[in-house]
């Protein structure tokens, strides 16, 4: 992916997904700060109880059961 394209990352902050610990997903997503880039919280996505559920668009690369640790994985595929 190339880093020059601007990128959303969504994170499920609906109720079974934030049972599953989506808020400290989003919390370890938003302690990057990287160009063309946005962390946004979402509504459900609905795909609940699979997540914490992510979305990086516009290519719409879905993750399931994304964990806090897992996060640098998924900014590196971002293009971060
Ligand atoms: S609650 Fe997260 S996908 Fe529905």
């Amino acid at each position: 992916m190339s880093l020059s394209t601007s990128r959303v990352i969504l994170v499920c902050q609906n109720r079974t997904c934030r049972r599953q610990g989506s808020a400290k997903v989003l919390a370890a997503l938003q302690a990057y700060a990287i160009a063309n880039l946005t962390v946004k919280p979402t509504g459900c996505l609905g795909h609940c109880g699979n997540g914490p559920m992510v979305v990086i668009l516009p290519e719409e690369i879905w993750y399931s059961g994304v964990q806090p640790a897992e996060v640098p994985i998924l900014i590196k595929k971002a293009g971060g």
